[in-house]
Order: C-alpha cells, then sequence, then structure tokens
C-alpha cells in the first residue's frame, strides 16, 4: 500500500491538495489525465506488436482493426492534446502576467477532452467500430461492416473532443487579447 500511498500522497506526504491553486490544480488534471492515456496507448501498441508478430487467441481480427483506429485518436487526442493544452492554460497567463481569460472554459475543455476520447475508445472497445482513424466521408458511415450505434458514439466523443479543442483556441486567444479589469492597457 505504500507506493499507493506515495501516489496518492507523494513522498512523506508532502503533497498537500488543498495548497494548491485553481490554476496548478487544472494544469496537474490535465497532465494526469493526458498520462493516464498515453498508458492506454502504450498497452494498445504492444498488442499490436504482439497480434502482428503472432495472432493471439486473446485478440480477434475485429478487436485488432478497433484497436487500430482507436490508439492514434487516443494518442493524439487524450493524451498529446490533453498535456499541451494543461501547458499552454498554465504557461500563456504566466508569461503575459495576467489571469486566464475563464477558468470555467478551461475546466469545461478539460471535461470535454477527457470525456469525449473515453468515449470514442469506450464505443470502440465495446463495438469494435474500425474505419481506421480516417473519419472522411464514405468510411465512418460503412454501416454495413460497423454498428450505427458504436459509430454515432465513436462519432459523438470526437465531436465532444473538437468542441473542447475550440474552447481551447478562444481561452488562449482571449487571454492574450483582453484587458482584465481595473488593468492598463
Ligand atoms: C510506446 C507507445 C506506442 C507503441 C508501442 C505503438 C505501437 C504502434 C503499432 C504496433 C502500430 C500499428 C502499426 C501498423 O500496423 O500499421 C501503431 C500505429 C500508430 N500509432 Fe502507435 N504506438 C505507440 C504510441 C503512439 C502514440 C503516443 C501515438 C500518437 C500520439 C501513436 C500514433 C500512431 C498512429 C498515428 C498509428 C498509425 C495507425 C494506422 O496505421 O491506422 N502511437 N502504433
Amino acid at each position: 500500500m505504500s507506493f499507493v500511498n506515495t501516489l496518492m500522497k507523494g513522498e512523506q506526504g508532502l503533497f498537500k491538495a488543498e495548497s494548491l491553486t485553481a490554476m496548478q490544480k487544472l494544469t496537474l488534471r490535465f497532465v494526469v489525465v493526458g498520462l493516464v492515456y498515453y498508458l492506454f496507448v502504450v498497452v494498445e501498441g504492444m498488442i499490436m506488436r504482439i497480434v502482428e508478430v503472432e495472432q493471439i487467441s486473446m485478440v480477434s481480427q475485429e478487436q485488432f482493426f478497433a484497436i487500430l483506429t482507436a490508439h492514434p485518436l487516443v494518442g493524439i487526442f487524450g493524451s498529446t492534446y490533453s498535456i499541451v493544452m494543461g501547458a499552454f492554460l498554465f504557461l500563456v497567463p504566466f508569461l503575459m502576467k495576467k489571469p486566464l481569460y475563464s477558468l470555467k472554459l478551461a475546466h469545461w475543455n478539460f471535461i470535454l477532452i477527457t470525456a469525449g476520447t473515453f468515449i470514442f475508445w469506450l464505443a470502440g472497445f465495446i463495438s469494435h467500430y474500425a474505419p481506421l482513424y480516417t473519419l472522411y466521408w464514405p468510411l465512418p458511415v460503412d454501416f454495413n461492416q460497423f454498428s450505427p450505434v458504436g459509430g454515432s458514439f465513436f462519432i459523438l466523443g470526437i465531436a465532444l473532443v473538437m468542441v473542447g479543442s475550440i474552447f481551447f483556441v478562444i481561452n488562449v486567444f482571449k487571454t492574450i487579447a483582453y484587458t482584465p479589469e481595473g488593468w492598463e492597457k
């Protein structure tokens, strides 16, 4: 249990979550979620490598292609986006010496990226939706091959990630351009 204890409370219990500022908590959330999704991608990558060398009974052909579809998207959206967005939402206000334009928008940004990635990953996991990682017409809507429900949830997940990304862009540009109340232009 000491490993879990160190993970949750830090070395010698020195990590005190209540002492963190709202910005530090936000950044930490993005980084932790980004690393968890990175773990998903690494495990998926290892599974694909094994199957490509030698077919194993645990992973069917449908599962392999479902993994091949979700793997790049979880890597790019769930992991890379999360870590980069977390870093920039912290760095831009820090370097410009003014508060973030909207903490609320940043929270929604976090929720949408995290939930969106989980939804499309789960849709692929359950329904084996696998038009590869291209979402270009007409492959994603070939419902002779793939379950329409699985496909709809997969696309819903991606759409949520896109909305989250728009929130990020708005927040960063607004932070750069706005003048906080009582500040000189
Ligand atoms: C240690 C971690 C990783 C391992 C072991 C791994 C392994 C693999 C394997 C075995 C494939 C299938 C290659 C094929 O048959 O075409 C693959 C595909 C791919 N991976 Fe990874 N991967 C890792 C991390 C990542 C990350 C972090 C990203 C994105 C940020 C990523 C993006 C991709 C993409 C875009 C493809 C191509 C998918 C396709 O051809 O449809 N991978 N990876």
